[in-house]
């Protein structure tokens, strides 16, 4: 197995931010995974492609890099199987089904990171959630050594939030993520911008639409160093909605299955006057709020700093607390760390 000692993270995170590794690991087969030393797994972070993750300090912990790479494809009359290993690309994933007569996840088309981070986070994007195909995935848990199978309700899908990104973080890593996408074509295109597709409505038309709407808004982090949504959309309470309705009557929302309501992120930092505003080599971005830019190369410490600052902007003026959607990583720590509010 490929493991190297005092690592630059600089090119393995797409905020472009410094950071040194004592330790990476590259493991690329199933049977290398047993070979990761006990005492480090328990200290170490798992990277897939670093497009939503915040080394928040100069020293990051020890790195797993899982690097499995394979596609599988089996079907039954009513449906297609995708297995696909971690290290595969999301987007080539998108476009090898799509090219392929296998349709379901062409909303998800662009959305950068690997294959094995996709549930982890949950991905979603222009109405649907990557956790609504998953059949089940293949996980390596490092206390045992051995392979697990969790099914689509073991994984606790949510809202940018699944059982591997809390009660599972850091305990194994995901080496196989098992689709089922039925043969039986159903388009999910009621997301603002969908909705005027010339008819008939094609998988390929969504994937192109959804391509043109996520380039027109979101910048390219190798010429823009982001993390796409660097906060999550808050959720709020229907009585604290009101209020904040009634002050703003225009405030997009999105109500909720529990009740509960969705607000957009990117119009409250818009509304505290952010959109655009640049500081000392960090900025929001001009066309989509939600995106952070590190248009200097600077700190995690300093990119920290100011999303504080963008918080505290919300909070003043809306009373909402925005949490983070890009995973913040501190040094030792196992864990996120809790620098920026909570991670729930
Ligand atoms: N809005 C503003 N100003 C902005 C940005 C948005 O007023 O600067 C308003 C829009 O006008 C709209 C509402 O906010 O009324 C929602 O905006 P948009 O449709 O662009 O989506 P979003 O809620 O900002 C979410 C995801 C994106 C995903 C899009 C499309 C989160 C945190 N973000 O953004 O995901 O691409 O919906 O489905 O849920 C990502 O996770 O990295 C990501 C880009």
């Amino acid at each position: 197995m490929k493991i190297r000692t005092n690592f630059s993270l600089k090119a393995l995170n797409s905020l472009n931010v410094s950071a040194i590794t004592p330790e990476i690991f590259f493991p690329t087969k199933l049977e290398e995974l047993s070979e990761l030393p006990q005492s480090k797994v328990a200290k170490s972070y798992i990277l897939g492609e670093g497009s939503n993750t915040l080394f928040c300090q100069k020293n990051a912990p020890i790195i797993i890099k899982p690097s499995l790479v394979g596609i599988e494809v089996t079907e039954s009359d009513e449906c297609f199987q995708i297995s696909a290993a971690c290290a595969e690309n999301w987007h080539d994933l998108v476009l090898f089904c799509v090219n392929n007569g296998i349709y379901g996840l062409e909303n998800l088309a662009l959305i950068p990171g690997s294959v094995g981070a996709a549930p982890v986070q949950n991905i979603g994007a222009y109405g649907v959630e990557v956790g609504d195909f998953i059949e089940r995935i293949t996980w390596f848990d490092f206390a045992s050594k051995a392979l697990i199978d969790f099914s689509k309700a073991d994984c606790q899908f949510a809202y940018r939030n699944s059982i591997f990104k809390q009660a599972l973080s850091g305990k194994g890593i995901i080496t196989h993520v098992h689709f089922s996408l039925p043969k039986a074509w159903q388009a999910v295109n009621s997301y603002q911008g969908l909705s005027e597709i010339d008819l008939p409505i094609t998988p390929q038309a969504i994937m192109a639409k959804v391509m043109q709407l996520r380039q027109a808004k979101l910048p390219e982090p190798k010429q823009l160093p982001n993390a796409g949504s660097f906060f999550k959309n808050p959720l709020v309470s229907v009585d604290f909605f009101a209020i904040l309705q009634e002050k703003y009557p225009t405030i997009p929302f999105y109500k909720q299955a529990n009740g509960e309501m969705k607000l957009a992120a990117g119009w409250l930092i818009e509304q505290a006057g952010l959109k655009g505003f640049r500081e000392a080599g960090i900025g929001i971005h001009e066309k989509q709020a939600l995106v952070l830019i590190n248009y200097q190369g600077k700190s995690g410490q300093e990119i920290v700093a100011f999303a504080r600052f963008i918080q505290e902007k919300v909070q003043a003026k809306f009373n909402v607390h925005l949490d983070p959607e890009v995973r913040f990583i501190g040094g030792d720590e196992l864990n996120d760390i809790a620098c920026l509010g909570s991670q729930k």
